[in-house]
């Protein structure tokens, strides 16, 4: 078991004395962000110790248990008895962790960013990748001999280690067969051939469907910052949704059915020639542009967590006392909040707006870095602030 193993990935080596402030250069060792895009960025695994010093240091464990114990809040708590696996899903109840066994379990908690306001500063770390790649944060906690036994992910991952030791084990196998009725992801044949233990600060990348295993050594914590890649079929099915809510009215797709024009036929099961190619006439007529495209990508990516809720202001303050608050104070982006632009459209929360010209560079600020200095807005600008506002978007 060595920290430093070296082998076929890259590992950035960082002394304790440069530990210091965690910048992007800390984060990710002695490579720029484009030397990460370029060699790592779905293609290799990174091992950056001490990455991000204290990380995780404002979560304790007791508020992952409180989180699990909510019913808005997306938790599993996945456990190893003998060689079998078992997973159930929370909310749990205190009492339900009293009663587990010492060691050999995992609690993973889903989409932490929207309850804890420190994890925003964590996702700053990580935004030199674009924020329509994001998924959310998880954090899980696990007693000695926990982890989620040996599997892949499809999705990139930042892996970072909080509380307490793990020990990571990864593998270049091509071989990704699956544990056949296993509750949890589990890998069939896994061989190891990377390792290291990680303490509290060290990041661990993974690109998707690279085999890993995390065993924690003590008490652990660790903060995965995973990034989503819909599925392609997904998005099709998603964009032809959108597509149908967009196609105007009074087009060639507007009406009924029509055949004025039927032949007699033999068969009456057969389908007659002329609807299929009536039908394959009116299909012709699904067109779609760059703008829609942009618009479909801007509200899909945008939308808000399926769990998330918004919490309106109880007693919202008037547009003239809300725009001298913005005017003093700025304004930002409340947790559970998904900004995205693009040209002159700005999209929050599965909705698309255009941006006022005038409003555009404290928008974009309020966009890229969830919260905006103080500034004047314009009129449309304030109306627009002002709704989201009252919607739970953003605060003063
Ligand atoms: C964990 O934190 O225990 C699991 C994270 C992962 O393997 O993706
Ligand atoms: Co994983």
């Amino acid at each position: 078991m060595s920290p430093r193993a070296s082998g076929s990935i890259t590992i950035c080596d960082m002394t304790l004395a440069n530990r210091g402030i965690p910048t992007s250069a800390g984060l990710l060792g002695k490579l720029s962000r484009a030397g990460f895009l370029s060699k790592h960025w779905q293609k290799r695994p990174l091992f950056v110790p001490g990455a991000i010093p204290d990380c995780g240091a404002w979560l304790q464990p007791a508020t992952l248990f409180e989180l699990a114990a909510r019913d808005d809040v997306a938790s599993r708590l996945g456990m190893r008895v003998r060689n079998r696996w078992t997973v159930h899903h929370g909310p749990f109840k205190r009492s339900e962790f009293r009663k587990l066994p010492r060691g050999g379990w995992t609690l993973l908690v889903q989409g932490v960013e929207q309850y804890i306001p420190q994890s925003s500063d964590l996702l700053g770390f990580f935004s030199f990748i674009p924020h329509a790649r994001l998924d959310d944060l998880m954090v899980s906690y696990a007693p000695p001999g926990g982890g989620v036994g040996p599997h892949f992910d499809s999705y990139d991952v930042f892996l970072l280690q909080g509380l307490g030791t793990r020990r990571w084990q990864i593998s270049t196998q091509k071989n990704l067969q699956l544990v056949d009725d296993a509750p949890l992801r589990i890998l069939k044949d896994f061989h190891s051939t990377q390792e290291w233990v990680t303490q509290r600060g060290d990041l661990l990348y993974l690109p998707p469907r690279c085999a890993h295993d995390g065993v924690a050594l003590e008490e652990c914590m660790t903060l995965s910052v995973g990034f989503r890649a819909p599925r392609k079929l997904e998005l099709a099915s998603r964009f032809l949704e959108f597509l149908q809510d967009e196609l105007p009215s009074g087009g060639a797709l507007d009406g009924l059915y029509e055949d004025p024009d039927l032949q007699l036929q033999k068969h009456p099961a057969a389908l007659p020639p002329a609807m299929l190619e009536k039908i394959s006439r009116a299909l012709m007529h699904i067109r779609w542009n760059a703008r829609d495209v942009a618009q479909f990508t801007g509200r899909y990516l945008s939308e808000p967590a399926h769990e998330a809720v918004f919490d309106r202001p109880r007693r919202p303050l008037a547009l003239p006392n809300f725009v001298r608050q913005v005017s003093r104070n700025g304004a930002r982006l409340t947790l559970r909040t998904r900004m995205l632009f693009h040209g002159g459209t700005v999209f929050i929360n599965g909705e698309s707006h255009p941006l006022p010209p005038q409003d555009r560079t404290a928008l974009i600020r309020l966009a890229d870095q969830r919260a905006t200095p103080a500034f004047m807005p314009s009129r449309a600008g304030a109306a627009l602030l002002h709704a989201w506002y009252c919607a739970g978007y953003i605060v003063v």
